[in-house]
């Protein structure tokens, strides 16, 4: 899928139909460039593939893998809902005039405050985690108010993905489990409270899935798991969300099924299994994240060097580092890469690209075969448009790079460089 760069006359990449050195050029590296169309035709192949002629359905994009003020505002214009999972995330969205009754809070943690804020805030759904959140939010909730809310479900799937990404497991500190006999005792609680109004399940199993098995298997054992509620509680189920975790393409080692064909085919799966269980199928929900935006996203580091070390390995050194790109590091994940300004030369040796941090773990990429580097080149690392701006830090006080959208050739500062003033804007002197 990304494997189709566009390389022009100049032997440059191109993103959005702008040339990479021209993006260097007017906000230099590290950068990140996200390609604006991308991201907005991914958001309609979820739309409009997510369709039933009976099945109501929403879309919610996940925010935690991509948020700043410019991404709400595209999220809004493009009609998904939103999903939050901190007061950081909840200020970002409400900040951006995103509407609230479309906004979802979720989080295993929410502390009172976020708690206060979501209600004062009037946020659409709160996603209830357990019963402890259960009785911290019915304190806080004003007696004359009704909020809409869904359960946390864990329903004990095991989605074949890495350890840290995964979600359901038994022992997961996510939502409580639909083995468990109490998990029925805090629903009829949720149920019978006269502040909420409760709408049904949310669950999600793990991300970067490939197998449409596992989002099968979840939705099955969800709508059994609905049927079941209402036949021991009469409690009809009106809404199921079933999370996110669609696979993204980083290397050629990864599969992601066809959206297209899936989308619409769960949904009929969905309601022939509610047929056959004799309940009413609920509304169904999902919550993309990194398959909208992974692809969309480009980092961009100027090459300032190599190293064959004495051991004989092959270093590239870059202008970023594990700060601005954690999850090789985290997750040991694999990327592609390209000297963008040198697109169509011949690869020639093998290389690990690694950045600035002072970590034998900062590494950008393990193995990669590119053209010889030379100084000032310019590495372009593929599909690292969700969880890299998102989960990058100021580790060893490295600055974190600009984002920049892209598309139809124009581009739009959408998140400035940092400056070293701004690593001081926290800081208290000792005043000794
Ligand atoms: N909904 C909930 C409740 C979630 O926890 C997540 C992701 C999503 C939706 C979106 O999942 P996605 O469609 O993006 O797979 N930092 C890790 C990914 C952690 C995902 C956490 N939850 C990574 O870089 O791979």
């Amino acid at each position: 899928m990304s494997n189709n760069w566009s390389v022009n006359q100049l032997n440059h990449l191109e993103i959005g139909e702008v040339d990479v050195l021209e993006l260097v050029k007017n906000y230099g590296t590290p950068l990140y460039v996200m390609d604006e169309s991308k991201i907005r035709k991914q958001c309609k192949t979820f739309l409009n593939g997510f369709q039933h002629h009976i099945v109501k359905t929403e879309i919610i994009y996940a925010s935690k893998a991509f948020l700043n003020l410019s991404m709400c505002e595209l999220i809004k214009e493009e009609g998904l809902s939103l999903d939050v999972v901190s007061g950081g995330e909840m200020f970002t969205a409400i900040h951006s005039g995103f509407p609230v009754s479309k906004i979802f809070f979720h989080g295993n943690n929410k502390s009172v405050e976020e708690l206060k804020m979501a209600l004062e805030h009037r946020i659409g759904t709160i996603v209830i985690d357990n019963a402890d959140e259960f009785n911290r939010l019915s304190l806080l909730v004003e007696k004359d108010r009704k909020i809409r809310v869904m359960l946390r479900i864990n329903p004990g799937i095991d989605a074949h993905t890495h350890e840290y990404i995964r979600t359901t497991k038994n022992d997961s500190k996510f939502g409580v489990s639909i083995f468990d006999p109490k998990t029925l005792f805090l629903i009829q609680l949720i149920h019978n409270h006269p502040s909420f109004d409760f709408v049904g399940f949310h669950s999600h199993i793990g991300s970067q899935i490939f197998e449409e098995n596992s989002f099968k298997e979840l939705a099955v054992t969800n709508l059994k798991y609905c049927a079941h509620i209402q036949k021991q509680l009469g409690i009809e189920v009106k809404e199921l969300n079933l999370g996110g975790g669609f696979g993204a393409h980083y290397t050629n080692e990864d599969h992601p099924f066809s959206l297209e064909t899936f989308l619409p085919k769960i949904l009929d799966t969905i309601h022939q299994e509610s047929i056959g269980l004799g309940i009413k199928t609920p509304k169904i929900l999902i919550e993309p994240g990194r398959a909208i935006v992974a692809e969309a996203g480009y980092t961009l580091y100027t090459i300032s060097g190599t190293k064959e070390t004495f051991g004989g390995k092959n270093f590239v050194f870059v202008d970023g580092s594990m700060a601005d790109h954690i999850r090789t590091a985290l997750y040991q994940a694999k990327y592609n890469a390209s000297l963008g300004n040198r697109m169509m030369d011949k690869v020639e040796k093998n290389y690990t690209v690694t950045g600035k941090a002072c970590e034998t773990g900062d590494i950008i990429i393990k193995d990669i075969m590119l053209p010889i580097p030379k100084e000032n080149d310019l590495l372009v690392v593929y599909s690292t448009g969700a969880y890299h701006y998102s989960m990058s830090s100021n580790y060893n006080r490295l600055l974190k790079p600009a984002v920049v959208f892209a598309s139809n050739g124009k581009t739009k500062l959408v998140v400035k460089r940092e400056t070293y003033q701004d690593l001081l804007r926290s800081d208290i002197r000792l005043g000794k």
